[in-house]
C-alpha cells in the first residue's frame, strides 16, 4: 500500500470558495484504494457550516514553536467515501468569516503555519506518506520544509512532494526579511534560485523549486505558463523545470453533478430524454429568479467567482448590445465589487431578461447547469475550468474562450463536419465574443437538430476522474519509485 496525503486550503464538502475544493474533494475519492491510502489534510475553518463541524472527532493536539511563539495545533478527523480527511486547527489563524482575507502578510503568515503544523502533525498522528500532494501557493512551503528542517528527523527522509498548480497568479508573495522571520528558514533559501523572485520571497517559487514533481491542470495551460503572458513571472522557471512539469486535465465528481440524480434540481434528466425534460428546469427557473416565462428565450448561464481571469471586461464591453437580443442572461457568483455592480447594474436595467445572483449558492449553481441553455466562460486564463465540464455534464453548451483547460475540454462546433461539443473564440476581445455567442444563437434557432446534437455529443464526452486519477497514480508509482 502506498500513502498519499493531499494538503490543502480548501475541500469539498467542508470548505469551497472555488474549483480546488471540487479537485480536493473528489480525486482522492477515485484513485485505486486497492493500491493507494490516500488522506487529505485542510485547515479546520471557524467559518465551515456547523453541519460540517459536526463531523470532524479530536484526535490529538501538541504545541509547536512558530514565529517566535509556541502555538497550539489541534488535530480533528473526518470520514467522508472511505477517504480520511485531518483538520489542523488553531482558532487565532483559521477565523473569519471566509477561509481567505485580503491581509496578504496575514495569509502568509497563516499558511506557514499550517505547512509547519502538517509536517509536525504526521509522527502524532501516525500516518507517514510516501508523497504529500501539495495543492496552490498555500501549501508551497511543504516541500521546502521536507527538505529543510524535517530532514533531521528520518520519518521524513523517503518522503517525497509534488507540487500542483491550480493558479499561478497567486503566488504568496511578501518582502524577505518578514517571510525569513516568519517561516524560521535560513538566507540560504531565498537566493534567486530558490525561493526569492523579484526581489520578495515567492511561497509558491519555493514550491515549485523544491518539488519532486510539478504539475497543472491541464495540457495548454501546462504550455502557456512557460509564456510570458501566462507565466506571471515565473515563466523562466517553468521552462527551466519543463521535464517534470505535466498537465493533467481535471474531471468532476460524476456521483455530485448528474442530472439524473441531482438532489437540487427539480426536474431530473439524462442524455436520452433531455430534450423533453431539460427544458422544466428553465422554466422553473425562470419562474424562480421572476425572468420572462418564455420558453424560447436563449438562457446563458454564468457561475463564477467575480474576478478578471474569467473575463468579465468582455461581458460588460458588450452587455447592452448583447441585451438587444432574444436572450435571458443568469448570473451566480461573488468577488470584484466592480463585477458584482456591474451585473447588478444590467439586472436593474433589464430586468425580466438579467437575474443577478451575487452571492454563493451550492443549489442555485445546479439548477443554472440544469436550466441554461448555453453556459459563458471567457476567461482570459483558465488553469483548467470546471464549469464548463459541470455545463456539459448537464447538456449545457459551452461558450468559451480558447485558453487553457477551456481549450482542451471543449471542442468547438464545426457545422461542416457535424462535430464539437460548444462554440469557441481565440482573442481576448468583446466582439469577437459577442459574435460566437450570436453565431451560437444562430445554431439554437434556426437549425435546433443540429444544436440537439451538439448537446449529445457533450453529454456524451467524458470528463470522470477515470483518465486523469490513472495519470496521477502512475506519476505516485514512478515518484515513489
Ligand atoms: P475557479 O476554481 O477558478 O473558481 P472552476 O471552474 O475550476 O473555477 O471552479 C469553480 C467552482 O466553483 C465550480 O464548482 C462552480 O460551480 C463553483 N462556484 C463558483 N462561484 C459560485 C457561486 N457563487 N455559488 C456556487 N458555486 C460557485
Ligand atoms: C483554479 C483555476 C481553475 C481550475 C481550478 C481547479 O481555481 O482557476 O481553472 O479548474 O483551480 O484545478
Amino acid at each position: 500500500m502506498k500513502n498519499i496525503l493531499f494538503a490543502a486550503s480548501e475541500g469539498v464538502p467542508f470548505i469551497k470558495t472555488g474549483g480546488l475544493a471540487d479537485v480536493v474533494g473528489s480525486l482522492p475519492k477515485n484513485i485505486d484504494k486497492r493500491y493507494f491510502d490516500v488522506r487529505v489534510i485542510l485547515p479546520k475553518y471557524t467559518c465551515m457550516t456547523q453541519q460540517m463541524k459536526d463531523m470532524l472527532t479530536y484526535k490529538t493536539h501538541f504545541y509547536m514553536d512558530f514565529h517566535w511563539k509556541e502555538e497550539y495545533v489541534g488535530v480533528l478527523e473526518a470520514q467522508v467515501d472511505g477517504v480520511t480527511y485531518y483538520f489542523i486547527d488553531n482558532e487565532s489563524y483559521f477565523n473569519g468569516f471566509k477561509p481567505y482575507s485580503d491581509n496578504v502578510l496575514f495569509e502568509i503568515e497563516k499558511y506557514a503555519f499550517f505547512c509547519k503544523a502538517v509536517l509536525s502533525a504526521l509522527p502524532q498522528i501516525g500516518f507517514k506518506p510516501d508523497i504529500i500532494h501539495c495543492h496552490d501557493w498555500q501549501t508551497g512551503l511543504i516541500p521546502v520544509y521536507v527538505k529543510e528542517r524535517f530532514r533531521g528527523d528520518e520519518f521524513f527522509w523517503n518522503i517525497k512532494t509534488i507540487m500542483t498548480i491550480h493558479n499561478l497568479k497567486f503566488q504568496g508573495k511578501w518582502s524577505i526579511k518578514e517571510v525569513k522571520e516568519i517561516t524560521g528558514l535560513a538566507d540560504y533559501y531565498f537566493s534567486s534560485d530558490k525561493m526569492e523572485a523579484y526581489k520578495d520571497a515567492n511561497l509558491l517559487k519555493g514550491g515549485i523549486v523544491f518539488a519532486d514533481a510539478v504539475t497543472t491542470v491541464s495540457d495548454t495551460y501546462a504550455e502557456e505558463i512557460k509564456t510570458n503572458f501566462y507565466g506571471e513571472g515565473l515563466n523562466g522557471l517553468l521552462s527551466a523545470r519543463k521535464n517534470d512539469l505535466r498537465g493533467i486535465v481535471n474531471g468532476i465528481d460524476y456521483a455530485e453533478f448528474d442530472p439524473k440524480t441531482d438532489k437540487y434540481i427539480e426536474h431530473p434528466y439524462d442524455a436520452i430524454n433531455f430534450r423533453k425534460e431539460k427544458i422544466k428546469n428553465k422554466r422553473a427557473l425562470q419562474a424562480e429568479l421572476s425572468l420572462a416565462q418564455d420558453d424560447r428565450k436563449f438562457m446563458i448561464g454564468i457561475v463564477s467567482r467575480l474576478t478578471d481571469q474569467k473575463g468579465f471586461d468582455l461581458i460588460a464591453y458588450v452587455m447592452d448590445e448583447l441585451c438587444q437580443d432574444n436572450v435571458q442572461i443568469v448570473v451566480l457568483g461573488t468577488g470584484a465589487e466592480q463585477y458584482e455592480n456591474m451585473f447588478r447594474h444590467f439586472d436593474w436595467k433589464y430586468g425580466d431578461k438579467v437575474s443577478a445572483n451575487i452571492y454563493y449558492s451550492e443549489a442555485l449553481s445546479h439548477k443554472i447547469y440544469a436550466s441554461c441553455d448555453a453556459f459563458l466562460m471567457p476567461s482570459l486564463f483558465e488553469p483548467c475550468g470546471l464549469s464548463q465540464l459541470m455545463a456539459l455534464r448537464y447538456g449545457t453548451v459551452p461558450i468559451v474562450r480558447e485558453t487553457g483547460g477551456l481549450k482542451d475540454t471543449v471542442e468547438s462546433y464545426n457545422e461542416y463536419e457535424n462535430t464539437g461539443t460548444g462554440f469557441s473564440f481565440t482573442n481576448y476581445n468583446a466582439h469577437e465574443m459577442l459574435g460566437t455567442i450570436r453565431y451560437a444563437e444562430h445554431i439554437y434557432y434556426d437549425k435546433r437538430r443540429e444544436w440537439n446534437k451538439i448537446v449529445d455529443r457533450g453529454m456524451a464526452a467524458d470528463f470522470s476522474w477515470k483518465v486523469s486519477a490513472n495519470k496521477y497514480q502512475e506519476m505516485y508509482d514512478w515518484l515513489i519509485g
